[in-house]
């Protein structure tokens, strides 16, 4: 009942895409390199489908850089242009001008043939919400880009970002919903932000968050924390608010303040570089 809001908004932006990726030659996909399969929409290959695909591992600095090559080649496999991105720090966004005329190369050629000579390059960004679509069209276009006004066949008000000769960036991002079905998706995309903290209780999710790094970064809560660990999650939670002094009426442990610093920390890369998800469990 929480996701009510859910149907309405994809159906609309679903309709956005579908009458603007006509007018696309290339779809720049923007992916969150820690969970690059679940901040994926499935709809976007359909959208998608007869149109040069780019993938960018967008926050790449959040992701360790051992998995962001796998995931790189992984794409790249399956016949996607690829880059790793940073959009915050404008890490990588400068050569990707390049990237995008080798990922269009076989349209170009296409338009050579028929005689078409400098007709810009036309991309649209779409990604699921929080992925980084805003942040990395500001990095890319910058404020000096001007934009080139509405044109025949665009529909109503969108406008197109010239980045140079040869590329025109729509300036409006496709936003794609993320698929909640499985619950292992829908975790994953909590565990990074991208649903609403007010749909899940973020104890609950502090201890997911606990479990999987007792699993998978065994010592790091512990050096983190300055606490020792244990493998049952609570108890860890509770290390937790001891170390950070998260109390209430001045005695009682305040698990909930303990839960959003850890998960915020998770978040914000404060626990280091952690990718959540890993190309080998989807071959
Ligand atoms: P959207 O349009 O796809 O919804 O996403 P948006 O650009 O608004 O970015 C969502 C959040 O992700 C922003 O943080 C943004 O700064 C951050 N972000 C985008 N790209 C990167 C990246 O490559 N690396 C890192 N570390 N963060 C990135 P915010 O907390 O909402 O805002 P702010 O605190 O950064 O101002």
């Amino acid at each position: 009942m929480h996701f009510q809001w859910y149907p309405g908004h994809m159906t609309k932006a679903k309709r956005m895409m579908q009458e603007n990726i006509k007018l696309i030659d290339l779809v720049i996909e923007l992916v969150d390199a820690r969970i690059p399969m679940s901040s994926r929409n499935p709809d976007i290959d359909e959208l998608g489908k007869n149109k040069a695909r780019l993938i960018l591992l967008n926050k790449s600095d959040l992701a360790e850089d051992k998995w962001n090559d796998a995931w790189a080649e992984y794409f790249k496999e399956k016949g996607f242009s690829v880059m790793k991105v940073n959009s915050k720090k404008g890490g990588g966004v400068k050569s990707i001008q390049g990237v995008i005329l080798e990922a269009c190369k076989e349209k170009i050629e296409r338009d050579r043939k028929r005689g078409i000579l400098n007709r810009p390059i036309r991309a649209m960004v779409v990604g699921i919400p929080n992925v980084g679509k805003s942040t990395f069209i500001n990095a890319l276009a910058g404020k000096a880009c001007a934009k080139t006004g509405n044109k025949p066949g665009v529909t109503k008000g969108k406008q197109w970002i010239r980045l140079n000769k040869n590329v025109e960036l729509l300036d409006t991002p496709g936003i794609l919903w993320p698929k909640f079905e499985d619950q292992t998706v829908g975790l994953r995309l909590a565990f990074i932000g991208s649903i609403k903290d007010e749909v899940l209780q973020t104890e609950e999710l502090s201890l997911e968050v606990i479990k999987f790094l007792l699993a998978n970064q065994p010592g790091l809560l512990a050096k983190h924390y300055a606490m020792e660990e244990d493998q049952d999650t609570v108890v860890c939670l509770q290390r937790i608010a001891e170390s950070r002094h998260c109390l209430v009426r001045g005695s009682e442990l305040d698990l909930e303040k303990a839960a959003k610093i850890l998960v915020d920390d998770f978040r914000n890369g404060r626990l280091g570089k952690i990718t959540l998800e890993f190309p080998q469990d989807y071959n």
